[in-house]
């Protein structure tokens, strides 16, 4: 469906839940989150719901994200009958990719093609610095599990400064020899920590510093590149994006609505409005379709993340999703 501005709207995002086997420091605060209540949590039910009146808008794509969705018990059942959803024509997943190992080979069987594995680190101490709790090599072991499952790969590292600036010129190399695409995403404030300021390199940054080793070329976008600029290191089988939140939006060509563990729908990541979807699971599917419908029709033009006055209040991205 056609929302108010003009943009095409047919991508919609499961957060399935607000769990995660990682804390990562830009993503949670020290102490934790308040995790919502296991029974405030949709079932697979109700999200299958969900998606059947989403299609009928023209969702076509769902990605399942968290929290870290491959804790939630089983997914793999869930994704299966969400595949056979119709209208829906791909599923893809948002993953830390700690579990990769364990489920890789049963994702790919399922039929999910595309996976989106983050990783801030190449270096074990700072990588377990980052996440708190982390294991680099069972990241490692997963991405090589989804590669040898013979899915499309792209690796999420959200840029800090001071934190792992020093591993950009790593991280795009990693495309020379892989057919990955290598996301680099500014880092948002999204937990409003004190130094937020300080953490954040632009996407312009993050050019120069890649281009101050290899010679980058834009390359065209195609239909899976969504908010990233893609570019390609001359010669790589990859190609490394540039994902720009903060420094340039790109609400303009947004195409998506979310939609949170506990049921409440998004149509946009920094806006503080929800809708609860909860009253209506158990109506019938026309009244979820309507809300959905309303949704879409006040999905805001553009966020703005970019001014302390007009921030969204903090909000942890384990519970809307990435
Ligand atoms: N800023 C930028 N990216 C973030 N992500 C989570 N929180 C933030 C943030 N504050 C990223 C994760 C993951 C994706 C779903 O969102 O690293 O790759
Ligand atoms: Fe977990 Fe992702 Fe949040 Fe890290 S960013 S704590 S992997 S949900």
């Amino acid at each position: 469906m056609i929302d108010s501005h003009g943009r095409t709207i047919n991508y919609l995002r499961l957060s399935i839940t607000d769990r995660c086997n990682l804390r990562c420091q830009y993503c949670m605060p020290e102490d934790g989150i308040q995790q919502i209540q296991s029974e405030e949590i949709l079932s697979y039910e109700d999200f299958l719901k969900i998606v059947s009146a989403a299609t009928k808008l023209g969702i076509k794509k769902v990605r399942i994200t968290g929290g870290e969705p491959l804790v939630r018990k089983g997914i793999l059942g869930f994704l299966e009958r969400l595949a056979a959803v119709p209208g829906v024509e791909e599923i893809a997943l948002t993953t830390n990719g700690v579990l990769l190992p364990k489920f890789a080979h049963d994702l790919k069987a399922i039929g999910i093609e595309r996976l989106n594995i983050s990783i801030d680190s190449l270096i074990p101490e700072n990588f377990a610095k980052i996440t708190r709790c982390g294991n680099l090599q069972n990241v490692l072991d997963g991405i090589t599990a989804a590669d040898e499952a013979g899915m499309k790969i792209k690796l999420n590292v959200v840029a800090m400064r001071g934190v792992n600036d020093q591993e950009i010129v790593d991280f795009a190399a990693m495309s020379i020899t892989k057919p990955w695409s290598i996301r680099f995403i500014e880092y948002m404030p999204t937990i409003r920590d004190k130094e937020w300021r300080q953490y954040l390199i632009t996407g312009k940054e993050i050019l120069e510093s890649i281009e101050s080793r290899f010679q980058l070329m834009p390359i065209s976008s195609g239909c899976y590149c969504g908010p990233a600029k893609p570019y390609q290191i001359a010669g790589a089988k990859g190609t490394v994006g540039i994902i720009t939140p903060m420094s340039e939006h790109f609400c303009n060509t947004c195409n998506r609505i979310r939609v949170t563990s506990d049921g409440q729908v998004k149509s946009c990541l920094f806006s503080d409005r929800a809708y609860d979807l909860k009253p209506y699971l158990s109506a019938d599917d026309s009244t979820i379709y309507e809300v959905l419908q309303d949704v879409i029709l006040n999905k805001p033009p553009r966020h703005h993340m970019d001014s302390e006055s007009t921030m969204p209040a903090p909000f942890t991205m384990a519970k809307v999703g990435g």
